[in-house]
């Protein structure tokens, strides 16, 4: 490394110590569309590996930029702007494998602050228009470090100038499983009407499963929650970690998972293609990958009822072709 650090394209001026920040309204119809998405019956997924079971699938995918993790990002800017680390002089900036990264350039985009990421290279050029769609900037690293090395730059540059930067670390921002823990977790155990058996999600930040199965298992204590891994350290599940090799984020709450199962990406990608065949739903590998487990799950545990969560809709063409 030792470059210069890198400026923010078109900053605005320096602020004086007399200038008032400009307000970021959190009251926004938008925002407000965050979350509320319904839950989705799988009967023809579910029939085909026997019945007698049900899996729920919340459709996340629905959330105005497109994934669940509006609700983190939502969550995180917040509390920062209540707390005041951040106003509209300041830049978030933030590591993330696509969807976090989309949610804060919306929010930055919406409310007016500005908005700079860092991602893998080799994140989806896909995402990667929609995050400067929004305005916001992308810095990238070594695909070859993943997210870890997206998370050290973005670490990297906040600490060279935190004047100038908000670093929420959605990794290690508490902000992300409580976001889940007050709308997720109710959300789902209301439209179950508490019929729940077990709770499956994938594991990226942890943020999903800590805290919306933390909420789901004070409801129900017997509720097993299922966590689910890619089977290596290489591999196709965008937004989920191998833990086992990863930086392991506080975000995530081991004494909230039951167990973890690892799933290959070639077989999420079979259950990707049947949902939209079968049920419809085009939704990314990460969503496929916990849908795959619910069913192994469901199938293991006559009569259970299974909650799962459909993080995003992945994209129209990804690394292994078709849908
Ligand atoms: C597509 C996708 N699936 C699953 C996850 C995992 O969610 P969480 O970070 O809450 O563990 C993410 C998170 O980035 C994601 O983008």
């Amino acid at each position: 490394m030792g470059a210069a650090p890198s400026r923010v394209a078109g900053a605005m001026a320096p602020v004086g110590p007399t200038a008032v920040a400009p307000a970021l309204r959190l009251d926004d119809p938008l925002l407000r569309a965050i979350g509320g998405t319904p839950l989705l019956p799988l009967p023809r997924i579910v029939a085909a590996a026997g019945g007698g079971f049900e899996i729920l699938a919340k459709a996340e995918f629905l959330n105005p930029s497109g994934s669940v993790k509006d609700r983190a990002a939502l969550g995180i800017v917040r509390r920062a702007v209540e707390e005041g680390s951040l106003d509209g002089r300041r830049t978030l900036v933030d590591a993330s494998s696509g969807n976090t990264a989309v949610a804060y350039a919306m929010l930055g985009a919406r409310l007016g602050f500005r908005v700079e990421l860092v991602l893998p290279r080799n994140a989806n050029p896909e995402r990667v228009g929609r995050i400067r769609a929004y305005g916001a900037r992308v810095v990238f690293t070594d695909p070859l470090e993943g997210t870890d090395g997206a998370q050290r730059e973005a670490l990297r540059r906040a600490t060279e100038d935190p004047a100038r930067y908000f670093h929420p670390d959605q990794y290690n921002n508490r902000s992300n499983p409580d976001a889940h823990y007050a709308t997720t977790g109710p959300e789902i155990w209301r439209q179950s009407r508490g019929r729940l058996t077990h709770f499956v999600a994938g594991v990226g930040t942890g943020g999903t499963i800590s805290g919306a199965g933390r909420f789901l298992k004070e409801q129900q204590r017997s509720l097993e929650v299922v966590g689910v891994e890619p089977s290596g350290p290489m591999h196709g599940l965008e937004g989920l970690k191998h833990l086992p090799t990863a930086l392991r984020p506080s975000t995530y709450d081991g004494r909230v998972v039951d167990r973890t199962v690892r799933v290959a990406t070639e077989d999420a990608a079979e259950m990707r293609s049947r949902l939209a065949e079968e049920e419809g739903l085009v939704v990314g590998l990460s969503a496929a990958a916990a849908v795959l487990v619910s069913v192994e799950v469901g199938r293991r545990a006559p009569g259970s009822v299974v909650a799962t969560v459909l993080p995003d809709a992945g994209h129209a063409v990804d690394p292994l072709g078709g849908v």
